[in-house]
């Protein structure tokens, strides 16, 4: 049977929300494909080129609305690190539609990643708060991640993705304008690219039949219990910063839909 071909499309408009970042996200640079994952080793080339933005400058807030920021973001710090154990599951696995220039891709992602703590770092300290060594979702998304093999380790990072964009976009908007808030809608962008690199390794994974019957069987409920055990982990930062959940879930779920696409 010949291997699938992946169509990477363009990406859609994302919805009118409070929540969606106004700038769109980064085109993929044009050039020749040696493979599907062409494209993508490219896309994550050109952005890890991008200077780190500037971000430590004290953030003026009210103490109670930069403490609640402080410790919502200090918490998604954590979780941008430790996922680098992947890149040699995958350099060492064979699978269908994985190839170089997908390993290569993936390593850049994860360094993304890590370009995302850094900055996350700077914001916190910004906002006056304290960077934590670990936290209890981090461990538990962690401990979700080694249960099976590699594809249930993407189907994890997939779900984190969705959680990040919506979050990310929402406490961005809780951001006086300047250095960090724009640092924030940067990485919001970025989350939404690598909610579209992984439904991409999905797609080619499976297309169809029983395969897309059992990634979604796995996709839907694992996306979903992301999302309501992170809105309830970061409840009482919403409520002091006036987001309400209603309409972040309502994004978050539209995300999911999104990704099963
Ligand atoms: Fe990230
Ligand atoms: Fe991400």
């Amino acid at each position: 049977m010949p291997a699938p071909r992946l169509v990477i499309a363009p990406p859609p408009a994302p919805p009118p929300s409070p929540f969606t970042p106004t700038t769109p996200p980064l085109p993929f640079p044009a050039g020749p494909d040696r493979s599907p994952w062409a494209r993508w080793r490219r896309h994550f080339e050109r952005t890890a080129a991008r200077p780190i933005p500037r971000t430590g400058d004290r953030v003026d807030l009210p103490p109670a609305r930069a403490a609640a920021l402080a410790s919502s973001l200090a918490r998604f710090q954590v979780g941008e690190t430790g996922e680098g154990r992947i890149v040699g599951a995958v350099s060492r696995a064979r699978m269908r539609g994985v190839d170089d220039d997908y390993r290569h891709a993936l390593a850049l992602f994860i360094a993304e990643e890590g370009r995302h703590a850094r900055i996350l770092a700077g914001i916190v300290r910004g906002l006056g708060g304290e960077l934590l060594a670990t936290s209890w979702t981090a461990r538990l998304f962690a401990r979700v991640r080694r249960l099976a093999g590699i594809r249930f380790k993407v189907l994890a990072m997939f779900a984190a993705e969705v959680v990040s964009i919506g979050f990310y976009a929402a406490l961005a908007a809780a951001l006086p304008a300047g250095g960090a808030r724009v640092a924030l809608e940067q990485i919001a962008r970025d989350e939404q690219a690598h909610l579209r690199f992984h439904r991409d390794f999905f797609r080619i994974q499976a297309p169809r039949g029983w395969r897309r019957a059992a990634f979604l069987a796995g996709w839907i409920p694992l996306a979903h219990a992301a999302v309501l055990l992170v809105l309830w982990d970061h409840r009482r930062a919403l409520r002091t910063l006036g987001i309400p959940t209603r309409p972040l879930a309502t994004r978050l779920f539209a995300v999911i839909a999104e990704g099963a696409r």
